[in-house]
């Protein structure tokens, strides 16, 4: 039987932080998380939602507070959902992380290492160099531009959010200006109707150029042409104004097709000594400082020499093979976005990098098909897939050729674990190294190496 009930009050103890860093509290063992409670703090809650096997429980009040809680210096904090653990010091974050990947390699995996502690940041804020906000209506009809509150689609004004870059967001701020002033048409979820659905604006951290994205749901966004006169004279560091067009009733924010309003459609940004290219659709991880640390740490696990052939499996624009590259023979990237591949491709020639192909294809057929077909023999590989994980194809092929360095960068610890699990039975998992990527929020980037058994 179920020991609690919905709208009712308890007191209790907080034994666990969950995956989200929710609070996890026991009555008669029953489970329940209450978003915003620490580990060791007792709380007042209100249970808002049972499940057979567990509930929701609402903060109402903190009764014994954790040494780790600190006031929470974000006005859109309790709705936004975005950084759920801005209530925690930022150290304890870092251990949270640790922990929480230290949880799922001791349940699931054969070989219980020890996680080594998460690389966290000097200055966690201001990190992130891409920012997409949606533009809509609010509750009284009036535009706005903001984040989704949490787990609806609402928008919420954001003033300032403390892990934008402050300049993509001074553009994002002057951008929606203009289109209130000059009233253009935003986009009505409802009726599918009206203009802008998102402003997205990317930032090169280190050469300072700006690109911005306007995505609409119409051909022609009114005054277009004043709207990027406007911005251009006053940011000249907007390198290039992109318009996405989007119509499609859906939550995928890019749309297929881009038109260039100025610039080139691409911006350049540094990372190490490297030059990327960075275009409209490409993937470019989105905080350029911790990027550095998990390429390098990525790079140092793999142990490369000079006689290793490399496949960079899921390589978006081409950055960790360009990174590994003077320290091996020959690398191959494979890589699904055509546009991701062709900015790669681009990203070889200005860093003249002449040992490395890119393939653009699915990594479960065109991986196959390079082993396969055209007899490529990799001693090493290092993947970094999309939060779902590998492919069973995939992780067959590792198997099959057994190559003898293999690195799992991931985003998700949770599909990352459960992939290396099948990887054990050739593979000894040797270290894994959590980088925090994403500051006060609950996700967490992992790197993981495995030798070949024996
Ligand atoms: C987490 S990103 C990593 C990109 C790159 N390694 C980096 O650090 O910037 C994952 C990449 O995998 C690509 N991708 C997703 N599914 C894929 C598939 N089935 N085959 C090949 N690439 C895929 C995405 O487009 C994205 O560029």
């Amino acid at each position: 039987m179920v020991p609690v009930e919905k709208n009712k009050e308890y007191e209790v103890e907080i034994v666990d932080n969950g995956f989200e860093g929710e609070g996890i509290a026991k009555i008669s063992d029953f489970t329940i998380f209450i978003p915003g409670a620490i580990k060791g703090e007792r709380c007042k809650i209100l249970i808002v939602k049972v499940n057979k096997t567990f509930a929701f429980g609402k903060l109402l009040e903190v009764c014994t507070k954790s040494k780790y809680r600190v006031e929470v210096d974000c006005a859109t904090y309790k709705r936004c959902g975005g950084c759920s653990l801005r209530h925690i010091q930022y150290e304890e974050t870092l251990k949270l992380k640790r922990d929480m990947v230290q949880n799922l390699v001791t349940k699931t995996l054969n070989t219980k290492i020890n996680v080594k502690d998460t690389i966290g940041m000097q200055e966690p804020f201001h990190y992130r160099n891409k920012l997409q906000y949606p533009v809509g209506y609010d509750k009284t009809n009036k535009p706005v531009m903001g984040v989704y509150a949490n787990r609806t689609h609402e928008i919420i004004p954001v003033e300032s959010c403390l892990i934008q870059n402050k300049e993509a967001e001074e553009v994002a701020k002057a951008v929606f200006e203009f289109i209130k002033e000059n009233k253009i048409t935003v986009y009505n979820e409802q009726t599918r109707k009206g203009a802008i659905r998102h402003i997205i604006v990317r930032i090169g951290a280190r050469t300072n150029e700006i690109m911005c994205i306007l995505v609409t749901n119409e051909e022609k966004i009114e005054k277009e042409n004043e709207l990027v006169d406007a911005i251009s004279k006053k940011f000249p560091q907007v390198k290039t104004i992109v318009k996405n067009i989007n119509k499609k009733n859906t939550n995928v924010i890019l749309g297929d097709t881009n038109v260039i309003l100025s610039g080139n459609g691409y911006i350049y940004d540094k990372l190490g000594e490297y030059t990327f290219k960075i275009s409209p659709m490409s993937f470019y991880q989105t905080n350029p400082i911790q990027t550095e640390v998990l390429y390098q740490k990525a790079i140092a696990f793999a142990k490369l020499d000079k006689d290793d052939i490399l496949c960079d499996l899921y390589c978006g624009i081409g950055t960790i093979g360009i990174f590994a590259s003077s320290k091996v023979k020959q690398v191959y990237g494979i890589e699904i976005v055509e546009e991701a591949v062709e900015a790669a491709r681009e990203n070889a020639k200005i860093n003249k990098v002449d040992n490395i192909e890119f393939i653009a294809g699915d990594v479960e057929k065109a991986f196959k098909e390079l082993v396969e077909t055209r007899g490529v023999k990799p001693t090493a590989i290092i993947v970094d897939p999309p939060r779902r994980g590998l492919d069973t194809t995939t992780i067959s092929k590792i198997l099959e050729i057994a190559v003898d360095k293999f690195v799992y960068v991931s985003c998700n610890p949770a599909t990352m674990v459960r992939d290396l699990k099948m990887l054990e039975e050739k593979y000894e998992v040797k270290e894994m190294q959590p980088v925090d990527m994403f500051p006060f929020t609950s996700h967490v980037e992992c790197c993981s190496v495995l030798y070949l058994k024996n």
